[in-house]
């Protein structure tokens, strides 16, 4: 079956401020977007590489893609969800892994893990526990929640083409903040396996630095 990786590029990197649209910006001398292409591109399992990216940023993303073999560029919308609908809708049947284009290291053992996992399952995401205390509030606290059900949820997330259209069209106009939740919504089976630090997402100007720092040891 085709495995397709669908590297969702088309956000503006409020958080982490600046220019340019950090996932265009280069990190340890190459761009954001294409660490993360490259560490998917490079898997056996997977087949092709796809990238979806906002209106008007063809000439960025080209320039940050250089001779990467992605295809066609896709063109994104306003929301996450709205990126990942337009990816779908523009690729082939199979397999599909879901990334963010801020989260520039990917094991390849963890799309090892996803791709052995979906043999059982309409879907499964890389997920880590919660080492810190979990608590509700804002300037006063109410309440501690059992981190030991909590679990964060990383990406790639791992889905059959045909259930996460459907779940997609399930889903209405809302804006979910990741695939495994509209799996979910639409009564399908997600399942989980170990993900990695090295997955972690590059939101902020303090993560862009660390990483960067990571690249220039060698510890990535
Ligand atoms: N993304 C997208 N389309 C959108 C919004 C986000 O493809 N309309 C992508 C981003 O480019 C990123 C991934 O989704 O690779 C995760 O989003 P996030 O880290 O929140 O990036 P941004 O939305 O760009 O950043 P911010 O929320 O700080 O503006
Ligand atoms: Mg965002």
């Amino acid at each position: 079956t085709q495995v397709t990786a669908l590297i969702v590029a088309a956000g503006s990197g409020t958080r982490m401020g600046g220019e340019t649209p950090k996932q265009y910006r280069p990190l340890a001398g190459k761009a954001l977007l294409a660490h993360a292409c490259e560490a998917l591109l490079s898997h056996p399992r997977i087949t092709a590489v796809r990238v979806v990216i906002g209106g008007g940023q063809e000439e960025l993303a080209r320039k940050a893609l250089g001779s990467l073999d992605v295809g066609e560029l896709i063109i994104g919308g306003r929301e996450r969800a709205d990126s990942v609908r337009a990816g779908l809708a523009a690729i082939d049947d199979g397999i599909v892994l879901v990334h963010d284009a801020a989260r520039p290291f990917c094991p390849p053992e963890v799309v090892d893990r996803l791709l052995d996992a979906l043999e059982s399952a309409d879907g499964a995401v890389p997920v880590l526990a919660v080492a810190d205390t979990l608590a509700k509030g804002d300037r006063e606290l109410r309440g501690t929640v059992n981190r030991n059900q909590m679990l964060r949820v990383q990406t790639p997330q791992a889905f059959h083409i045909e259930d996460l259209r459907f779940a997609y069209d399930e889903a209405g106009s809302g804006a979910p903040t990741d695939e495994s939740s509209v799996m979910q919504h639409a009564g399908l089976k997600v399942v989980t396996v170990a993900g990695d630090e090295d997955l972690h997402k590059l939101t902020t100007a303090r993560d862009w630095e660390r990483a960067e720092m990571m690249l220039q040891a060698r510890m990535i």
